[in-house]
C-alpha cells in the first residue's frame, strides 16, 4: 500500500480481510535482511496495482522509485497490470495519456479505466474497472489453453422429470462439476452458452445462460445450439427415464400402490454425436459405480464422442455434490487421468485437453 492508500484504508483492514501480510515501507527493517522489494518482485507471478493513481502511472512511466509499490513495480520482471483510478480531466490530460502509451509501449498492460459517474462527482473516463473484470481480466491471462473465440456450448446440473404439477424425479448432481467447467471456458477465451438445469449456484458471468428444468428441454435447447458451436459438453446428469406425462392434476394418495411407468429420453450426447453436418467436438460425461474405465469406453465407441470424463459416483467417492472430482478421461487411441482436485482446478485441465485435442482433430 502507498502511503494515500493507507489514508483511505488501514493496512490492518487489507490484512484481516485477506488474511496475508500487507507491505507499506520501502525500507521494513523485518524484510530487509531478504531485502523486501527485490524478493517480493522475484516472487510475484503478476503484479497488479490496484486501483493506479495519475501519480504511479506518471512514477512508473519514468522509472521512479521512492516507495514500496513504485520500486516492486521497477523491480518485477513478471507481467504488471495496472488498473487506473482517477478524475476523468486528469485521465484525458495529454501528460497522462503519454505516460499511458509509453507503459503499453514497454509491455504494461490497463485495466479499465471504466467511464461513469465518479467520486468527486464528475461524469467520464477514469472509474476503476470492476473488482470482477479486474480479476476477470487476470484469470484469463493465467489460462495456458486456448479456446478464444471458439463457440462452446456446456449442459449442466440435473433434469426434473414432471410426474405430476407438484412432483418431479431428479438426480444428486449439484451442477458443480459443468459450471466449473463454464468458469474455465469462459477463462480460456470461450464464448460460452451454458444450458443449464435446475441448480443453487450463481451464474457464471461472461456467458449466455438458458435455464431449462426436463430432459425433453434441455435437449431443445442443446440441439438448437449445437449445429452452431465449436464444442459441446454434455456434463449434465440427463435423467435417462421419465414419466413423460402430462399429468394435469395433483396424483391423490388413493391406492397403495402407484405405478409410474417411465420412457426413455431422448440421448442428446448422442445425438449431438451424430449430426450429419456442423457437428462439434464432442464431449460426454460418465459417472459411475462401477467399471468405470469399461463403460466408460463403452459409450465414446457407442455413443460416437470424441472424448469421455468418466468418474466414480455413490458413497464415499467424489462426483455428485462435493467440491471435489477426478477423472479419467478417454479418446480414441489414448485417456489421462486427472487426479483428486477441487473441481475449478480440475475444470480447468479438462478444458486444456479439450484445446488440445480439438486441435490435433483440427489439423489432422
Ligand atoms: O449413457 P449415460 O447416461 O451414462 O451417458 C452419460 C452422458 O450422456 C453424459 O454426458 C450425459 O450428459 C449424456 N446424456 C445425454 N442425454 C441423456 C442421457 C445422458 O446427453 N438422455
Amino acid at each position: 500500500m502507498t502511503e494515500s492508500a493507507q489514508a483511505f484504508i488501514s493496512p490492518l483492514t487489507f490484512q484481516a480481510l485477506s488474511g496475508h501480510p500487507v507491505g507499506t515501507r520501502l525500507l521494513d527493517e523485518d524484510q530487509e535482511h531478504v531485502m523486501g522489494h527485490i524478493s517480493l518482485a522475484r516472487w510475484a507471478d503478476s503484479v497488479l496495482v490496484a486501483p493506479a493513481t495519475a501519480n504511479c502511472i506518471a512514477k512508473f512511466s519514468h522509472g521512479l522509485s521512492d516507495d514500496l509499490v513504485s520500486t516492486l513495480v521497477l523491480a518485477a520482471t513478471c507481467p504488471v497490470f495496472i488498473a487506473p483510478a482517477m478524475n476523468q480531466a486528469m485521465w484525458n490530460k495529454a501528460v497522462t495519456q503519454e505516460n499511458v502509451a509509453r507503459l503499453n509501449r514497454d509491455g504494461f498492460r490497463f485495466i479499465g479505466p471504466a467511464s461513469g459517474e465518479q467520486a468527486c462527482g464528475e461524469i467520464g473516463y477514469g472509474r476503476m474497472a470492476e473488482p470482477d473484470v479486474i480479476c476477470e481480466t487476470l484469470s484469463r491471462f493465467f489460462c495456458h489453453c486456448d479456446l478464444s473465440g471458439k463457440k462452446v456450448l456446456i449442459s449442466a446440473g440435473p433434469t426434473r422429470e414432471p410426474i405430476d404439477p407438484v412432483r418431479f424425479i431428479t438426480n444428486r448432481s449439484s451442477g458443480k462439476m459443468g459450471y466449473a467447467i463454464a468458469e474455465a471456458a469462459i477463462e480460456a477465451g470461450g464464448i460460452v452458452t451454458l444450458v443449464s438445469g435446475p441448480v443453487a449456484l450463481p451464474p457464471p458471468k461472461y456467458c449466455q445462460i438458458i435455464n431449462v428444468e426436463s430432459a425433453a428441454q434441455m435437449h431443445e435447447a442443446v440441439m438448437a445450439s449445437a449445429p452452431n458451436s465449436d464444442v459441446y459438453i454434455g456434463a449434465a446428469a440427463v435423467a435417462d427415464y421419465s414419466p413423460n406425462t402430462h399429468q394435469p392434476e395433483k396424483i391423490k394418495k388413493i391406492e397403495n400402490t402407484l405405478i409410474l411407468e417411465l420412457f426413455k429420453t431422448r440421448d442428446i450426447l448422442a445425438e449431438v454425436a451424430a449430426l450429419p453436418v456442423q457437428r462439434p467436438f464432442t464431449v460426454g460425461f460418465a459417472a459411475e459405480t462401477h467399471d468405470l474405465e469399461r463403460y466408460a469406453k463403452d459409450k465414446l465407441a457407442k455413443k460416437n464422442v470424441d472424448m469421455i470424463a468418466a468418474n466414480w459416483v455413490g458413497k464415499d467417492q467424489g462426483g455428485f455434490d462435493r467440491d471435489q472430482n477426478a477423472l479419467q478421461v478417454y479418446w480414441k487411441g489414448g485417456g489421462k487421468q486427472l487426479e483428486m482436485t477441487d473441481k475449478t482446478q480440475l475444470a480447468r485441465q479438462l478444458i486444456n485437453l479439450i484445446a488440445e485435442k480439438m486441435n490435433e482433430k483440427n489439423t489432422n
